[in-house]
């Protein structure tokens, strides 16, 4: 069930894949699979095994499984580096079955490809982005792909927040559309579990912006129990105090809606914690991956000329206990520099806290799931978003565009 507060003010369910007949059916199945890649192999494959379930369940129906994605921003120019065929392969091995790759997502032939194809059969139509149309929502672009099938099912979450043709342009022109269980999963993860959260409810923002989180700051406020802040982005609350915070990055146009954010919180008993020590460098070059002297500041404060790379310890073990005590917790973004191991601690100090709780944890973001994966916690945290900007979104309460193009239950 999906919170009234994530869908601009419509009490909706979304029909899923569990509502409607799709035996038998050419399934246009639009999947995140904006996955990493290196020298033609996959580095990641979390977004295509999380999208094993719906194949699978529409493979058992004798579907035929016509499977749509983009990968990175190719511009709508056919670019090779971001080809899906590496992913197809992969697909393929996960499957343990025979996945077609066809190289084009539109025209003539892809339509005629698809006609000869027996239900039962895997489809993974190439790079939508290869095409500027996908991007534009152009109606013939997008009526080209509503032609390959007779009905729609949306699983790429992570993709929700744009209004393109693979996620708006082609579920309205058909009858049938419908969320897979990732989109299900994401939607109850990131919505009702963080509006109804079992209490206490903390939520650990980090990260370099800001700006970036303002809005999900704002809207967590109203649910939350307890936030903890941690990463650059705390130093922009630690100026707006009157902290002394060194060479640390200060968004200067943010300072206000921090004081805001800091009204609010104390207004609603929300407790804000922000770190009480500091580990900090001389010299930080962040292209290199390299630091100079490193030196623990307490107090909050950092000294001239230095510069924040990651949370104190004595940080650590405050925001450890506020962990410990949480029933729900929500973490996006990581306390310091943690791609430099010799300011990762604190990073990953916490991702062991989140993963040691006896909580329902949630992770959205790509560099704390980075974190939580390279920490080797992923089997105790409850739920891991596949979203970034998505997830973010979801949380700031805004409508996502793919997720408000799905048919409500009562349809
Ligand atoms: C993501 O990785 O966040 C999604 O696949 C969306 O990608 P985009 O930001 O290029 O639209």
């Amino acid at each position: 069930m999906v919170d009234e507060d994530f869908q601009g003010g419509e009490m909706r369910a979304i029909q899923t894949v569990t509502d409607v007949n799709l035996a038998e059916r050419s399934v246009l199945l639009r999947v995140d699979f904006n996955v990493p890649l290196k020298d033609g192999q996959v580095m990641d494959d979390t977004r295509i095994r999380e999208a094993l379930p719906t194949i699978r369940h529409l493979l058992k129906r004798s579907a035929k499984v016509i499977l749509m994605s983009h990968l990175g921003r190719p511009d709508g120019q056919v670019d090779l580096r971001y080809s899906l065929r590496p992913v197809a392969r992969e697909l393929s091995k996960l499957l343990s079955r025979p996945v077609l790759f066809i190289e084009n997502c539109i025209g003539a032939d892809v339509g005629q490809k698809l006609e000869e194809l027996d239900e039962g059969s895997v489809i993974l139509l190439e790079n939508l982005r290869f095409h500027g149309g996908e991007e534009a929502n152009d109606p013939a672009f997008a009526a080209q792909l509503a032609s390959y099938g007779d009905a729609y099912v949306n699983d790429a979450f992570g993709s929700a927040h744009r209004a393109h043709a693979s996620t708006v342009g082609v579920p309205a022109l058909l009858p049938i559309k419908v969320a897979g269980f990732l989109m299900q999963k994401e939607l109850d993860f990131l919505g009702a579990k963080t509006a109804q959260p079992e209490r206490p409810f903390t939520v650990i923002l980090g990260g370099l912006k800001v700006g970036d989180k303002i809005g999900v700051i704002d809207a967590l406020l109203d649910r939350c129990d307890c936030m903890l802040i941690g990463g650059a982005m705390a130093f922009t609350f630690l100026k707006a105090m009157g902290m002394d915070v060194g060479k640390s990055p200060v968004e200067k146009d943010r300072l206000e809606d921090v004081v805001h954010a800091m009204e609010k919180a104390k207004k609603l008993g929300v407790e804000l914690l922000l770190p009480v020590d500091t580990l900090c460098t001389d010299r930080l070059d962040l292209a290199a991956g390299t630091v100079g002297e490193l030196r623990q500041w307490t107090g909050s404060i950092v000294e001239d000329g230095w510069i924040g790379v990651d949370i104190g310890q004595l940080t650590v073990e405050r925001y450890a206990r506020a962990i410990a005590a949480a029933k729900t917790i929500f973490w996006n973004g990581p306390m310091g520099i943690f791609e430099i191991e010799s300011c990762s601690k604190g990073t990953f100090a916490i991702a062991g806290h989140v993963a040691d709780a006896d909580a329902t944890s949630i992770i959205g973001g790509g560099d704390s799931v980075r974190a939580i994966h390279q920490s080797g916690r992923v089997e105790d945290i409850t739920f891991i978003s596949t979203g970034g900007g998505a997830s973010l979104e979801f949380l700031e309460g805004k409508v996502l565009p793919g997720v408000a193009a799905l048919n409500s239950k009562d349809a």
